[in-house]
């Protein structure tokens, strides 16, 4: 595997999922966590960081522990560090360099830049520049304005790069990673979902035995293939909850509980949707919202789970960009996302988690190969308190189902048009004002709905959806001609950041 070390960049998660793309298992770790005793490391590569080298509390390693030992590849800081700690100057740019440069000059004899075409695009990003290497590096690509663009020590497997190719915009950055990873390292490229599915269900056999296993499902892509794996490979052991918190989206909860079905899973579904509206009666506060929805769920899903005497595991469908150990750099929580607790302690429950090593993409190849239905696999992501934080005040089952009903004609309207699969995520805010309208020869006073509609490929920055305004209008018209109580239609026009996805 090749290990990432982490200097706390915004795009760390982007050079994991860029190398698992190349077939190869990798690991994201906290820059200080290098796991020296690993025997499957066959390369590392050094990530880029908000700091400079020569901040105070820039992160450092201690580079004697990898180098000479495995190949290195330093991107952006990782370039930086590298070239500073053993001799070399990092000044800042004078300005800051972002965005689109073209290699002028590479070394094409350079197993890096096997492959690379002539002034080959790269995407820059950075604040701070190498103005003189250490003794024995030699330049191997420059820019017009860097010159030291990318660099390797003569004669070491040691390289670094300036630019990311981790992005998209870096056109032959996937070429570059591929030469450092498959022909520099030497990976084998035999990590796939194929692969995947053989080897974890085989790991789930001999885990679980004949044990009994409870799994939440969420109605999500990363349980339902959670729990489609676990059938695989223990059957009928397998009992899966599925919990309504009345906050779904219309018929969400017998839709999917019908689609678990035909996928052969065994499924409780709970209607517990009285209670969670009794118990968010006139909260209005976003945070406490979300302590109500998930402290509810907990006591739901583990009156039920004690109903299966004999369990000894709960799995849950939990993937890898959830368990990378962030730097945490500002130390700000900004919303509190993970709902679900856990179950108490005296239940005794030992977790499984099955897809823990996964991106989300490969969630969805792992779902595909294992041939679940495509609507399960491509479903945008819902947050787990659902509808409850897309109505902006105090929740009623009658805004539930207003919200509801316009959230239903957007995502239709998406699917008939031909564009959900090209956006990240979709829905409908309930607003808390009222405005005027005229219906008819009727003055009327009713509510206003935003639709959102992102782009993104992880939910961590996103841009609001670029959809056809002959769409935007239809589903206007529809939502204020056929749900009762809603005379405006607004579309949010704000990315993140500085904006959320939700709004709440
Ligand atoms: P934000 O609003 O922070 O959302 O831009 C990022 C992603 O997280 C989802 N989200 C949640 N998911 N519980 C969840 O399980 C939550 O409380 C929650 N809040 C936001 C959101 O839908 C988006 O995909």
């Amino acid at each position: 595997k090749i290990i990432i070390l982490d200097f706390g960049s915004q795009t760390t998660q982007l050079i994991g999922r860029r190398v698992r793309e190349l077939d190869t298992f990798c690991e994201i770790l906290p820059y200080n966590k290098f796991p020296k005793e690993d025997p499957s490391v066959i390369g590392v590569i050094l990530s880029g960081s908000p700091f400079s080298v020569y901040d105070k509390e820039a992160f450092k390693i201690d580079l004697d522990e990898i180098r000479g030992k495995y190949p290195i590849l330093g991107i952006c800081y990782g370039a930086q560090f590298m070239s500073y700690t053993l001799g070399g100057n990092v000044e800042p740019a004078g300005t800051r360099e972002y965005g689109r440069a073209n290699l002028a000059s590479f070394d094409k004899e350079n197993p890096l830049f096997k492959g690379f075409e002539e002034h080959s695009q790269v995407w820059m990003s950075h604040g701070d520049t190498i103005t003189k290497l250490p003794e024995g590096f030699k330049v191997i690509a420059s820019t017009d304005k860097v010159v030291n663009a990318a660099y390797q020590a003569e004669g070491e497997p040691l390289w670094g790069v300036q630019f990311h190719p981790e992005v998209f915009h870096s056109v032959q950055g996937t070429l570059l990673l591929k030469n450092f990873v498959v022909d520099i390292c030497g990976s084998k490229q035999d990590w796939s979902a194929a692969s995947f599915v053989d080897t974890t269900v085989a790991e789930l056999k001999a885990q679980l035995g004949d044990d009994r296993v409870i799994l939440g499902l969420s109605g999500g892509v990363d349980s339902s293939v959670a729990a489609v794996l676990l059938n695989k490979a223990i059957g009928k052991n397998l009992t899966c909850i599925f919990v309504d918190h009345g906050m779904l989206r219309k018929n969400e909860f017998k839709n999917v509980l019908h689609d678990y079905e035909c996928l052969g899973l065994n499924v409780i579904g709970v209607d517990a949707s009285a209670k969670f509206f009794k118990d968010l009666e006139g909260v209005t506060d976003p945070e406490q919202k979300r302590k109500i929805i998930g402290r509810d769920f907990v006591e739901v899903f583990d009156a039920e789970a004690r109903k299966i005497t004999d369990a000894k595991w709960l799995a849950q469908g939990t993937i890898y960009p959830d368990r990378i150990e962030s730097l945490n750099i500002t130390g700000k929580t900004i919303k509190s996302h993970h709902n679900v607790g856990g179950l108490p302690e005296e239940m005794h429950l030992q977790l499984c988690e099955p897809l823990k090593w996964l991106f989300k993409d490969e969630v969805r190849r792992v779902g595909r190969q294992m041939g679940m239905p495509e609507h399960l696999i491509t479903r945008h992501p819902f947050p787990g308190p659902g509808l409850a934080v897309r109505i902006l005040g105090d929740i009623t089952p009658e805004k539930v189902r207003v919200l509801q009903d316009a959230d239903d004609i957007f995502i239709q309207g998406l699917r008939d048009w031909g564009l959900y699969d090209q956006v990240w995520q979709a829905g409908v805010i309930l607003l808390p004002v009222k405005s005027v309208g005229v219906m008819g020869d009727e003055r009327t006073y009713e509510r206003a709905v935003a639709l959102r509609a992102v782009t993104s490929t992880d939910a961590m920055t996103a841009d609001w959806a670029h959809l056809p305004y002959d769409f935007m209008a239809k589903v206007s018209n529809d939502i204020i001609n056929k749900v009762k109580g809603v005379n405006r239609v607004c579309y949010d026009i704000s990315s993140k950041p500085p904006s959320t996805i939700e709004w709440e």
